[in-house]
């Protein structure tokens, strides 16, 4: 019995030293020295090769390396049958969420407005709007989305989520389904997506969106590039409609030195690290769902195949 990890990372060490401390009876490889593919019953993994977990035979899980399962769904081959699970991470979420608490906090109190007046050396005092006057829109509410509706609404913000069906939410309104997002954004003086890549999510920050956004609004983009098409977010910065927007994930990463990204006055880039997979709360989740396996019980945190997350 064996575990095969394929990382784009140089933690292999480590998590080998981790695994023969924790299961010592689980033989562990690393791609690409996969040695009898019979012998491999779990895969950990990030970005796999297209076609290579269909080489495995006697597959039993696909443990994701990150949140994210989009980097396993692009395999178009995929073995039928093989639960994939995702990581669901205290630490991760966490970080996540003071990455949207920051810029949502940076955006209400003005912060890029009072920088700018420090360089010009000038004291001045903007109006100020209450936290309770700012509306915040959590798109995807789900582990970290609902981590991230709850810390801004513990700050003061008005805050609503959306999801693709209902959901109870502490006490905050969570808008259901395609149907409602018009309305969802139209509330949304923030819009924080944390949406996971599927067929239904993709572009779904476009130019129909930001219309549907009060003017002076600003986007803050931590879920995956592919949700936001970006010429439409560069034209609705310019024309004025909204104010500004962090993004952390790109449709091309690295985001290319050519894009206008980088040099937007009104935009924050960040190299896709709003949340780093902490490898010791990951091991820990790998560990006992492969304990699970071997009691016979079903893995937790399995991605729902149909839904795509
Ligand atoms: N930038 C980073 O560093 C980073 C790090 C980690 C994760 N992420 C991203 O964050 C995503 C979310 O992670 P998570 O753990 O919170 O996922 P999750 O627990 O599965 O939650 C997903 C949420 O999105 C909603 N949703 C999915 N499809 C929808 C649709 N078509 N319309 C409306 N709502 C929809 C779900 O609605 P229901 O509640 O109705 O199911 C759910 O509320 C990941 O998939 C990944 O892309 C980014």
């Amino acid at each position: 019995m064996a575990l095969l990890l394929k990382t784009g990372s140089d933690r292999g060490p480590w998590w080998r030293a981790e695994f023969a401390k924790a299961l010592p009876d689980l033989e562990f490889r690393q791609f690409p020295e996969v040695g009898d593919a019979n012998d491999i019953e779990f895969a950990l993994v990030w970005k796999p090769d297209p076609g290579f977990l269909r080489t495995l035979p006697r597959l039993k899980v696909i443990f994701s390396l990150g949140a994210g399962v989009d980097h396993i769904f692009e395999d178009p081959h995929l073995p039928a049958g093989v639960p994939i699970v995702r990581l669901v991470d205290e630490q991760l979420t966490r970080q996540m969420t003071e990455y949207a608490v920051l810029h949502a906090l940076r955006f209400h109190r003005q912060a890029a407005l009072y920088e700018a007046l420090q360089r010009e050396k000038a004291w001045r005092e903007l109006p100020q709007k209450m936290t309770g006057e700012r509306r915040v829109g959590v798109m995807g509410v789900g582990e970290i989305g609902g981590a991230v509706a709850r810390a801004l609404k513990s700050l003061g913000f008005d805050v609503a989520g959306w999801a693709r069906g209902p959901r109870a939410l502490d006490g905050i309104p969570v808008f259901a389904g395609a149907g409602r997002l018009v309305e969802f954004l139209g509330r949304s003086d923030i819009a924080v997506c944390v949406l996971p890549p599927t067929p239904e999510t993709a572009d779904i920050l476009d130019k129909r969106a930001f219309a549907a956004m009060p003017s002076g609004g600003f986007v803050v983009n931590i879920g995956r590039g592919r949700q936001l098409v970006e010429t439409d977010l560069i034209a609705a910065l310019d024309s004025g409609h909204l104010a500004g927007a962090a993004l952390d994930v790109f449709r091309q990463e690295p985001l290319p030195p050519a894009s206008p990204l980088w040099s937007h006055p009104k935009v924050v880039v960040t190299p896709h690290v709003a949340a780093i997979t902490d490898p010791r709360s990951a091991l820990a989740q790998v560990v006992e769902n492969i304990r699970r396996v071997r009691r016979g019980e079903a893995p937790t945190n399995v991605v729902d195949l149909k839904r795509g997350y």
